[in-house]
């Protein structure tokens, strides 16, 4: 049986051409980057010229790049940072709908001294930069203006798209003289390849990113900081001294590459039409079922609001992790909301939402790719439908 795969927001399928390469390019340049010989020069010049490719495609300066292990960790480090700095306290607003890498931490933080806000999202699940505004306005007034802002750009259970410059404007500008002292940290490892990314525009302080999401190798993410960051761990100095350990020289030329494959405006740009057609044809497929409630309801197809990429839609009465099974069973990979968080029942970003618990739990995600087939939307829709006159 021929499977259709439909959870591209877990992990991407991999480009083969593009990992083949990057893989025989890195073979031969098996130097450590820090070793001064010219074996170890040739891995560094390559590591930095795989940074400004990186740095090309998301519009900053390569020395504001770090190439870490995920987007997990790209994410706690500018968080975790602020447990370093010289006096770990303080206010942070955090999105309510935030993947769990910047959740954790911040509810770490929490413990730690720090005291966060959860910003929750519209029922259309986007966070406003109306209700950011008036929460940093809120913490100002108190005498406790943020130290930090974190408010993802794309949401990997909704798909969801925030309006992050207007997000970064509306804090800094309700933040008044104390602007300077905050942080904005944003998720966008859902961002690249579904929307344009240029971080100079948006105005952001950190970014994190990951390859596998894109095409590329798991086990390698993008840190952007514009500002210097105290490191979590300690080790040999790389990536100034902000993410220690031998360089994943493979990781990095391969990431560079899915990103000038998948993540410039052009690429975005030329995948987008194909993509609104897929999700026009899923969600048709699903209304017509009469047994699906899309999650957040006010969701029409080609709403610009929502990357075509991810749907989320319930079928009240379905356990989700039963419709999740009997799919897998028929050859259709879909998931329930983020793989990360798959082995708790939870579901905080709908909760968030103001999603009932009951439809939450029988809430799925589909999500395509960009070379997600016309076909393979056929196969899920007629999965589905078998699927739904058995349970
Ligand atoms: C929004 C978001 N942030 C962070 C991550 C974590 O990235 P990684 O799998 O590279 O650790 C994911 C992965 O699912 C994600 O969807």
């Amino acid at each position: 049986m021929a499977r259709r795969y439909f959870d591209w927001a877990a992990t991407s399928l991999p480009d083969a051409p593009l990992l083949s390469s990057a893989l025989t390019q890195s073979l031969t340049l098996y130097g450590n980057p820090s070793s001064r010989h010219a074996e170890g020069r040739a891995a560094r010049d390559a590591l930095e010229h795989a940074r400004a490719r990186c740095a090309a495609v998301l519009g900053v300066p390569p020395e504001t790049l770090y190439f870490t292990s995920s987007g997990t960790e790209a994410d706690n480090i500018p968080l975790l940072s602020l447990l370093r700095s010289p006096n770990p306290s303080g206010t942070l607003i955090v999105s309510a709908i935030e993947h769990p890498a910047v959740r954790e931490p911040v509810v770490e933080l929490g413990r730690r001294g720090f005291s966060a806000r959860w910003l929750r999202p519209g029922s259309d699940g986007i966070v406003s930069s109306e209700a950011l505004a008036a929460e940093v306005s809120a913490a100002v007034a108190a005498g406790r203006p943020p130290k930090l802002v974190a408010v993802m750009a794309v949401n990997n259970e909704t798909g969801a798209v925030m309006d992050v410059p207007s997000l970064v404007r509306a804090a800094r500008d309700a933040a008044g003289d104390r602007a300077r002292q905050l942080r904005f940290h944003c998720d966008a490892v859902q961002a690249v390849g579904k929307i344009p990314v240029n971080l100079a525009a948006w105005g952001v302080d950190s970014a994190a990113f990951s390859a596998h999401k894109i095409g590329g190798p798991r086990g390698i993410g993008l840190l952007y900081s514009r500002r210097p960051l105290e490191p979590t761990f300690r080790g040999g100095g790389q990536e100034k001294g902000l993410r220690p350990g031998t360089e994943n020289l493979f990781g990095a030329i391969a990431f560079a590459a899915a990103l000038e494959t998948r993540g410039t405006e052009l690429a975005v740009a030329e995948t987008r039409e194909a993509a609104l057609r897929r999700e026009a044809a899923i969600l048709d497929g699903i209304a017509a079922t009469g047994r699906a409630v899309v999650i957040p309801e006010c969701r029409k197809a080609g709403d610009p609001r929502y990357t075509p990429y991810i749907v989320q839609v319930a079928f009240p009465g379905i356990p989700a992790e039963v419709l999740v099974r009997t799919l897998d069973d028929e050859g259709v990979a879909v998931s329930t909301g983020s793989a990360c968080a798959s082995a708790t029942a939870e579901r905080p970003v709908l909760e968030a939402m103001g999603v009932k618990r009951e439809l939450a739990f029988s809430a799925i995600r589909i999500s395509q790719g960009q070379s997600t087939t016309d076909e393979d939307v056929e196969a899920l829709l007629a999965a589905l439908r078998r699927c739904l006159s058995r349970l």
